[in-house]
């Protein structure tokens, strides 16, 4: 299956007051209509950053990404607003998300303006968004403003919006994480039959690797920028391979996942991690590094089954 989206050895580097940050190092991924790709790992590792050059709300450094068969790295005018159609961000907040002061109809009338639909089709294809995600009759809902809404409810509309220009490709950015538990399954059910019914490719992003089971079919794990473990995602959360991914699943309370939960501590936090020279990135906090891990960096490998995996000890497992 030809990719909706694809991206080759994406970089970005950002210089803020003297200091460079290497936010993103070398991400390669596609991802297929209908199919699902979780990224995953912990505050401040360069899923955003990823998130916002995939979408080209960020300029990469290096690299280059195709949508659809084109190459879109450095689209810019008319090109690009086709391309933000169909290439949507479900935000994180829906609190932040909708402008208080307009009414719901206002808000989703808005992109369908922008992308330049024709008022006459606007009615109905508000309509059918809102039924979409389940918030019928739209006319019960179009004249009231934000306040009026609960988070979820809230979470309803900003994915309707985001379905509103017919995209082809959802990036879900913790597109729960401000939501409360009891409402979080019911919105990800939502996004799963936008996906299925739409043919969308989907991206989520989260630090929750029990929502990305319940949802992604394949994920990348990342660590400091890089991709450090790929693979269906059964087989990522069942047998992790990498150190990292390891921790990542003891952490969290995973159902049915009984394998390999003794806990692997790792040490420190992302700050404490080596930001240069040779070497893997992880070493310093990574439990089982020997030798090898200081002197080169693991690179990216096939290691069947569908999978990758960035480590040395992989060449031993
Ligand atoms: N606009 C920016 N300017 C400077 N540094 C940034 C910017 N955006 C992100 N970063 C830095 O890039 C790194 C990755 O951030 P981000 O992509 O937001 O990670 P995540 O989404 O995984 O938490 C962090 O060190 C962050 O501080
Ligand atoms: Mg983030």
């Amino acid at each position: 299956m030809s990719a909706v989206i694809s991206a080759e050895n994406l970089e970005k580097t950002f210089h803020v007051g003297g200091r460079t940050v290497h936010a993103v190092r070398g991400v390669s991924l596609a991802v297929s209509a209908g199919e699902a790709l979780g990224i995953v790992g912990e505050s401040g590792c360069g899923k955003t950053t990823t998130a916002r050059m995939l979408l080209r709300l960020e300029d990469p450094t290096a690299g280059r990404i195709t949508f659809e068969g084109t190459d879109i790295t450095a689209t810019r005018g008319a090109a690009l607003l086709a391309f933000r159609a169909k290439a949507q961000l479900v935000f994180q907040n829906p609190f932040d998300a909708l402008n208080p002061r307009f009414t719901i109809g206002r808000s989703l009338a808005e992109p369908l303006r922008n992308f330049g639909v024709a008022k006459s089709e606007h009615e109905a294809r508000i309509a059918a968004a809102m039924a979409r995600v389940r918030l019928t009759p739209a006319a019960d809902w179009l004249d009231r403003h934000p306040h009026e809404l609960s988070g979820g409810q809230l979470q309803r509309v900003v994915l309707a919006r985001s379905l509103l220009p017919g995209p082809k490709l959802i990036v879900a950015d913790e597109p729960v994480s401000m939501l409360d538990v009891s409402v979080r399954a019911g919105i990800l059910n939502l996004l799963r039959a936008a996906r299925d019914e739409l043919g969308l490719a989907a991206i989520y992003i989260s630090h929750d690797l029990a929502l990305i089971r319940y949802v992604c079919e394949r994920t990348l794990v990342m660590y400091l920028g890089r991709v450090v473990e790929e693979g269906p995602t059964p087989a990522l959360i069942e047998r992790p391979r990498h150190p990292y991914t390891k921790a990542l699943v003891a952490a969290v309370p995973v159902p049915h996942v009984m394998q390999d939960r003794a806990p692997l501590p790792i040490k420190g936090a992302l700050s404490d991690a080596p930001l240069s020279g040779p070497g893997c990135a992880f070493r310093d906090r990574c439990p089982l590094a020997f030798d090898r891990c200081a002197a080169e960096a693991p690179p990216l490998r096939n290691i069947g089954e569908g999978r990758k995996l960035a480590c040395h000890l992989g060449d031993e497992a």
